[in-house]
């Protein structure tokens, strides 16, 4: 009997890089897409500030590497403006199609409904202009993918400095007036190939947990799900009065038909914990 003839383009697996692959989004998007062939930078590889080493052809570019630190970034904007404008120009120029990963906090907060791709952003912190900046180079092979307040099991995020601390206090304050969707790497990651596999159009997509929360209400989830028992008081942003202002209100949905659609920030949560 007659054999089919393997294309061999079809049957080659992607490949692709990663960027940022130590931190918490890229070690989830390394799961996420273990079925690709992937490279996966961290800091130490590649600078993103600077040109890319040499790299092999690649079919497409999850950019997750970026300065992350807030507060940092309003003491020092240009760095700041470095690594996350100028390394998405960097990882851009390397000419395949590239994911780059934005923020909620391109966005004032004076909306009280979800913030939908065809708002107008309005940075109040360095950080949010250096996302928004990173946006602006990203080209136009770009899924431009705006996502919130990450957690995961590893890395620096709330949930593993609520668990630290709920296991060390009685009681910890925690803001109670900005009011996000928490949102698991896992699930952003998995929202990612979605997009990427449905071959979705360029341009910017809001990919966040759905359901929403303060971070107070966050903490006492966290709290609750994990059996701890410490009390949260609840403060204001200026009570905590930390050096960047962040929006008030930064839900993020999406107005497009065909958005892949993620799981509530309680089974993010619930998922996550199982993975600890
Ligand atoms: N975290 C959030 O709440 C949140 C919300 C919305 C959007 N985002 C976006 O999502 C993406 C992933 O964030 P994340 O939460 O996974 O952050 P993360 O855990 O802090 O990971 C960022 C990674 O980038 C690396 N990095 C920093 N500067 C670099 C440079 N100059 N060159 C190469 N790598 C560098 C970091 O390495 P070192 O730690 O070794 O410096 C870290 O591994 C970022 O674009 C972020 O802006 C994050």
């Amino acid at each position: 009997m007659e054999q089919p003839i393997p294309d061999p383009v079809a049957a080659r697996r992607r490949r692709l890089l990663v960027t940022g692959g130590g931190g918490q989004l890229g070690l989830a998007l390394q799961r996420a897409f273990a079925a690709d062939d992937v490279l996966a930078l961290g800091h130490a590889d590649w600078d993103v500030a600077l040109p890319p080493p040499p790299l092999p052809p690649l079919d497409l570019v999850l950019h997750a590497a970026a300065w992350t630190d807030v507060d940092g970034a309003e003491d020092d904007p240009q760095s700041a403006a470095a690594v996350n404008v100028g390394g998405t120009a960097n990882a851009a120029a390397i000419g395949a199609p590239l994911v780059l990963f934005s923020s909620d906090y391109v966005f004032d907060g004076r909306k009280r409904e979800p913030y939908v791709e065809s708002d107008g952003p309005n940075p109040l912190s360095s950080y949010g202009r250096s996302k928004l900046g990173a946006e602006a180079v990203a080209g136009d092979l770009a899924w431009v993918v705006r996502s919130s307040w990450l957690f995961g099991e590893t890395g620096h995020n709330f949930l593993r400095t609520m668990l630290r601390a709920g296991r060390e206090q009685d009681e910890g304050a925690v803001v109670d007036d900005q009011r996000g969707s928490p949102t698991y790497v896992g699930h952003l990651a998995a929202a990612t190939r979605e997009l990427v596999d449905a071959g979705r159009p360029h341009g910017i997509w809001h990919l966040a947990a759905g359901g929403d929360c303060t971070w107070a209400e966050f903490a006492e989830a966290i709290f609750d799900e994990a059996g701890i028992d410490c009390r949260v008081l609840r403060i204001t942003t200026s009570e905590l009065g930390r050096p960047a202002p962040r929006p008030a209100y930064s839900v993020l949905r999406s107005e497009r038909p065909d958005a892949p659609r993620l799981p509530h920030w309680r089974d993010g949560l619930h998922e996550s914990l199982a993975r600890l």
